[in-house]
């Protein structure tokens, strides 16, 4: 069997050839990575010693996960990533929150008079070992309420479930309505992974050299009309048509997969009243972001100044962080 390198290794090469900056946090955090790395590997040759390919409860230390968080821009999808290219494990999955809760509500949609939980987490757990899921956060009780049902079974059957989020377990869905129901799902977290902090000094997306080329406009006058109608592609929407609306991230989804270019105009200023707007316009970066969608925009006043609301302020955070590393050089290559 040739020999991999392991992820410290990994992270020194990045070190040394400058792609990264050392940084103290992810170092430790990588170890615990590893850990659960070649725990996994083992637990494979035992089974394949055994001629057995059942994988159920594998015999993980005390953690069938990872959950890894800090603030935005910490590496925390980096060491994911990381995790998941050197996992070697047949069926591993690598899925955006967005993602994976559209195709829940589609499977209890196409399930309607049975039981789709279970039937569900079965699927996932014949067809995935690892779970990675990146970018986790709860702003809807339904939601959570099926994302708790469904973890509970795959920690049960064996699946290894790594997550990044924004947030620590105790601080999801901060002042949500009915959030004593959600208690069972952050005890389940605590009780099944590893809760490890990224919180380097800085958000290291804002250290990427900017294109000189500005792709975010503004104020609204005729100047930025005429910077924004150089770009030359069909997929043109105002804020108003993709915001103002009642849509959500299935839309979002849709129009991402079939873009590469997105030119959003008159993004207005994200007051306290646009409660719903942010909101969509959160979830619309975070897509784009995603799919890797080239993004020009033309707004009512500069990134800093665009959200004043304290409510959304944590995901706004992302946004805003994203929005910048959106026009970096290293973005749009
Ligand atoms: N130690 C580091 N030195 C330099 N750049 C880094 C370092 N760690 C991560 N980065 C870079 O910073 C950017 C943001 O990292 P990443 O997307 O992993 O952050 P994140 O914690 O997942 O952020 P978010 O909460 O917004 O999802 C990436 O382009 C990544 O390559
Ligand atoms: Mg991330």
């Amino acid at each position: 069997m040739t020999h991999k390198k392991s992820l410290s290794q990994e992270y020194e090469k990045h070190v040394a050839d400058k792609l990264i900056k050392f940084d103290a946090g992810q170092w430790t955090a990588l170890h615990e990575l590893q850990t659960l790395l070649d725990e996994l590997h083992i637990y494979r040759e035992k089974l394949a010693q055994l001629k057995r390919w059942h994988w159920k409860s594998p015999p993980v230390t005390a953690w069938q996960g990872l959950y890894l968080f800090g603030d935005v821009g910490r590496g925390k999808s980096m060491l994911m990533e990381w995790l998941y290219a050197a996992c070697e494990l047949p069926k591993k999955r690598r899925v955006h929150f967005h993602v994976f809760m559209q195709e829940v509500h589609l499977f209890v949609h196409q399930h309607p008079n049975q039981n789709a939980l279970p039937l569900l987490a079965k699927h996932i757990h014949d067809t995935t070992q690892l779970l990675c899921f990146d970018e986790f956060f709860i702003n809807d009780i339904a939601d959570a309420m099926l994302i708790s049902q469904l973890f509970g079974v795959l920690f049960n059957e064996g699946v290894i479930i790594v997550i990044t989020s924004n947030y620590h377990p105790d601080k999801l869905y901060p002042n949500g309505l009915q959030r004593e129901s959600l208690l069972p799902f952050i005890d389940l977290l605590h009780a099944k992974t590893a809760i490890i902090e990224l919180n380097g000094e800085q958000d290291y997306r804002l250290t990427k050299p900017i294109d000189t080329v500005t792709r975010y406009f503004y104020p609204l006058n005729a100047q930025t009309e005429i910077a924004i109608s150089q770009y030359n592609t069909k997929a043109v929407f105002s804020f108003a048509e993709l915001c103002d609306q009642p849509k959500g991230a299935q839309d979002y989804l849709k129009l991402a997969a079939q873009i590469d270019t997105l030119v959003l105009t008159h993004i207005p200023q994200l007051t306290p009243d646009k409660h719903n707007e942010t909101r969509r316009f959160i979830t619309l970066i975070d897509v784009l972001y995603e799919y890797k969608v080239m993004l020009i925009c033309s707004a009512e006043v500069s990134i800093d100044e665009l959200h004043i609301d304290k409510q959304h302020k944590h995901d706004f955070d992302r946004t805003r962080s994203r929005l910048i590393e959106m026009q970096s050089a290293q973005y749009l290559r």
